[in-house]
């Protein structure tokens, strides 16, 4: 009774603090919401929001569906609470406490029916877009292998390599463009997870079992994917990109993958760079170069899944953007300082335990370096995809 005296003395000070609670919560939930809305760039490179492909257009119509019946749900019960608080508030001379009511059947009803409709409209889109997906999949007319290693993917196209074998490279996937894309996912190491957000939904990279992806790249461009299933020491550097190109340039990039003597680029360092260094035989224990004897590396799935026998393939390495599996671009700086120590920069990775800081020496970095970088089709790396992501960044900053 006597809290209820004090009360009564200061009715007009409490109403005002409530009143002031509301409309700053609801500024606080206007500018929290207009930066969420600033995030949501069309740009970014890991925005899953922002779809590039037949697959992630389905995905995003399942999330608008759910964003906006969370809404309505969201705002419904914020409006009922706020009402029923205003509504049936404690007044000033009212009796303590309002009279106890206990179970209501027409409420139990509808608020387990309410709900269970909106489940239902969600659950019936999701499971017919599930199935889309693996008809998807299984309708595919690129079937790509991918090879999950610690820390770095191995991707082979069966038959489109030398002598109809696979076409192997690694950490950079290929596509042509609207064509179906079939991804099955390999693992004889640990489990690992593949997502690039623009193209696909994650997929487990399991060891013993095949997981399968569809979907049709729709636009030219440069696409970032990640492992997304922590695997050990340098899961957060086991990137990759996927680069989307028209047709034409897809086959060229085949045809020069498959070249039986790549015709180097002349590097103004070292003149022509028509033949491996001396130094490369340090690397052809691991390393693959297709149209050169440097093919003894393992591939795929075979060898022990914790031995260093199997490493990126290096072909056309010139035409990558990054090396390490995204730890690094691709230039000649960050190649010599990822030669120099690759445990500097990558710590854990398979190829420290054979170059450490100063097996290679400045010569050799020097003359590897150029060599490398030199790993490029005759007529130039394609550019269709760089110049489309550039357009999509310049219209970005616009
Ligand atoms: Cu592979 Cu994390």
């Amino acid at each position: 009774m006597e809290r209820r005296d004090q009360d009564d003395q200061s009715p007009t000070p409490r109403r005002r603090s409530f009143a002031f609670r509301i409309v700053s919560l609801t500024a606080l939930a206007l500018v929290v919401g207009l930066v969420l809305v600033g995030c949501g760039g069309d740009n970014n490179p890991y925005s899953h929001i922002s779809p590039r492909s037949s697959t992630t257009r389905d995905i995003q119509s399942l999330y608008k569906l759910v964003f906006w019946m969370a809404l309505i749900v969201f705002i419904g019960v914020q409006l009922f609470i706020v009402y029923t608080a205003l509504r049936f508030r404690q007044r000033g001379n009212e009796a303590d406490r309002p009279a106890q009511i206990h179970g209501n059947k027409r409420l139990e009803i509808a608020w387990t029916l309410i709900p269970a409709a909106i489940l239902l409209v969600i659950l019936i889109p999701t499971i017919q877009t599930m199935f889309e997906f693996s008809a998807d999949a299984q309708e595919g007319e690129y079937v790509i292998d991918v090879y999950g290693k610690q820390w770095w993917w191995e991707i082979h196209y069966p038959g489109l390599g030398p002598n109809g074998g696979p076409l192997i490279t690694a950490n950079e996937v290929r596509l042509p463009e609207d064509r179906k894309i079939k991804l099955q996912l390999h693992s004889n190491n640990v489990i690992h997870s593949f997502w690039a957000p623009q193209l696909f939904g994650k997929h487990d990279v399991i060891p013993g079992h095949v997981n399968e992806i569809g979907f049709t790249p729709e636009n030219p461009g440069i696409y970032y994917g990640e492992c997304t299933e922590f695997c050990g020491v340098a899961h957060a550097l086991m990137r990759f990109t996927m680069v989307v190109d028209p047709q034409e340039e897809f086959d060229a990039w085949v045809a020069s993958y498959n070249t039986e003597r790549p015709a180097f680029d002349a590097n103004p360092q070292t003149g022509d760079v028509s033949e491996a260094p001396r130094s490369f035989g340090i690397c052809i224990g691991c390393h693959a170069i297709n149209g050169t004897n440097a093919v003894a590396a393992q591939a795929g799935l075979t060898g022990n899944p914790y031995s260093v026998g199997a490493a990126p393939n290096l072909t056309l390495f010139g035409c990558r953007d990054f090396i390490a599996a995204g730890a690094l671009a691709n230039t000649p700086e960050n190649l010599a300082i990822w030669l120099h120590n690759p445990a500097g920069v990558k710590e854990g990775n398979y190829m420290a335990l054979q170059i450490k800081e100063g097996t290679l020496t400045q010569e050799q970095i020097n003359e590897l370096v150029p060599y490398l970088l030199s790993l490029k089709p005759a007529g130039g790396c394609p550019e269709t995809a760089r110049q489309e992501q550039n357009l999509h960044m310049e219209q970005g900053e616009e």
